[in-house]
């Protein structure tokens, strides 16, 4: 089988790569000349965790390949994916289609035999029918499929994320593309990994339904975090405590400054939009969109009172600018709105992060960067914790403190304990948890 991905970005070049691991000829397209160079020189583009070997492997064997040429990828591809940027159009919140139905027609033009056309692209309801009438029209002789597949991975995790998924979504009614898209996921399939055949409309909904109610999920436990804060309960307990109940779930119940990243925030735009257009509006997903932007400009205000209301003139430390961890990707990240704020009030930034420095850059340009967290702190007023990367849960708490004007730690990802850190003498500022509002016995086992 061959595959061709159009789009080397997060998700077609993961996923090409995991093709390839799957056994499958992949080619992976990218209009971006630079993207593609640096690929064939050994370099992978983007950072994610595994993402280097995976790619280097593929190349070597002949197995994945990478090209500006997609008209020569896509003849005689048995699968062609979409995998091209879907993002927020600016003004509506819509989702900007144009590079998917660009796509759409340079793969008409270069397709031969009969051929299924793969969106994975995150497209509103009704695109996959627009894209079989783009191919249809200029093709009216060609025999093909439009199939939707969701990607569901998350960056930084997203190597085992493709290989080991809660399910596939599969989205089309024909028997032909089905049988073609079935022994695409045979190695999943024969791990147990729940494949849904669904119509093309549904697996499109499904995933901004998905999307959405994480964002919900993320953004629900922010304000029980801020309320936490008001009535002396510790919100990592509130969240442990919901999240044994097998009806609600542990995960993204992980209070912070608000969500950012290439998913959630465009996603619950466009699918707010598709449904006011549809007549139904999704008022929750609005007032997710609501609070979460707000929640994200309100972090520098809560910043600037715990260091006693006035920065003017003041450094401080930040460190992780990310939108998570074990990415280099800036896009929505809360440092976007946290640190701009914090200058315009009158600080001094400097920051580091582990992967992300070169994309933030020309974003950040007044900020001052480090080659590590302890240098951040050299003479600085406060640390700011705003990505939980793994290297900062673990600081000499000495160190910080012999480095900082005064041993003050603001931690936007609750990675430290409060009763620790004030044992340690800092003054020390989290998300929903309040002082002395530590759990006296966490678990109690019967
Ligand atoms: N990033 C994620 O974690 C994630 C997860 C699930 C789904 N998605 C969805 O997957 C899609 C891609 O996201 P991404 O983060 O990989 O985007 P990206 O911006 O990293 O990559 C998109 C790539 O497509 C290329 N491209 C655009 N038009 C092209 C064309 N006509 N021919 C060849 N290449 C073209 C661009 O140059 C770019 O390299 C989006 O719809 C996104 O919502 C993303």
């Amino acid at each position: 089988m061959r595959i061709a991905m159009i789009g080397t970005g997060y998700v077609g070049l993961v996923s090409g790569a995991c093709f390839m691991k799957f056994g499958v000829d992949v080619v992976c397209v990218d209009k971006d000349e630079s993207k593609i160079e640096a690929l064939k020189s050994g370099e992978v583009p983007i950072y994610e965790p595994g993402l280097d070997a995976l790619v280097a492997e593929g190349l070597t064997s002949g197995r994945l390949t990478v090209t500006t040429n997609l008209a020569e990828a896509v003849d005689g591809a048995d699968i062609v994916f979409i995998a091209v940027g879907t993002p927020s159009r600016r003004g509506d919140g819509h989702a900007d289609l144009s590079f998917v139905y660009a796509a759409a027609e340079e793969i008409a033009h270069s397709l031969t035999g009969y051929t299924v056309v793969v969106m994975k692209s995150t497209v509103p309801v009704g695109t996959g029918q627009e894209v079989d009438r783009i191919i249809r029209k200029m093709r009216p002789d060609l025999e093909f499929d439009v199939v939707s597949n969701p990607e569901f991975l998350r960056e930084g995790s997203a190597i085992e994320d493709f290989m080991r998924p809660d399910r596939v979504v599969i989205g089309t009614d024909s028997a032909r593309a089905q049988e073609i898209m079935k022994t695409l996921y045979r190695p999943l399939y024969l791990l147990e990994t729940p494949i849904l055949f669904t119509k093309r409309e549904t697996a499109e909904l499904i995933k901004y339904a998905t999307n959405a109610f994480l964002a919900t999920k993320v953004t629900f436990i922010n304000e029980i975090a801020d309320l936490c804060d008001q009535v002396g309960a510790n919100v990592s307990d509130v969240a442990r405590g919901i999240g044994l109940d097998g009806r609600i779930g542990r995960k993204f119940l992980h209070a912070g400054p608000g969500y950012g990243g290439s998913c959630f925030p465009k996603d619950t735009l466009a699918l707010a939009r598709t449904a006011r257009e549809a007549g139904v509006p999704v008022s929750i997903v609005e007032s997710v969109i609501v609070a979460n932007g707000n929640r994200k400009k309100a972090m520098a205000e809560r910043i600037i009172a715990a260091c006693g209301g006035c920065i003017d003139g003041k450094t401080l430390a930040v460190l992780g600018v990310t939108f998570k961890p074990n990415t280099d990707d800036m896009r929505e990240s809360p440092s976007l709105d946290i640190i701009p704020a914090l200058q315009q009030a009158g600080a001094r930034v400097r920051a580091y992060d582990p992967e992300g420095m070169v994309e933030a850059g020309p974003l950040l340009p007044d900020v001052e960067w480090c080659e590590g967290a302890y240098e951040t702190m050299e003479g600085s007023e406060a640390v700011v914790i705003i990505t939980e990367w793994n290297e900062f849960r673990l600081l000499d708490l000495e160190r910080v403190k012999s480095l900082l004007q005064r041993p003050l730690l603001i931690d936007l990802r609750n990675i430290y304990d409060p009763s620790e850190m004030v044992a340690a003498g800092f003054a020390y500022y989290s998300i929903g948890r309040p002082e002395d509002s530590d759990a006296v016995v966490t678990e109690v086992m019967v």
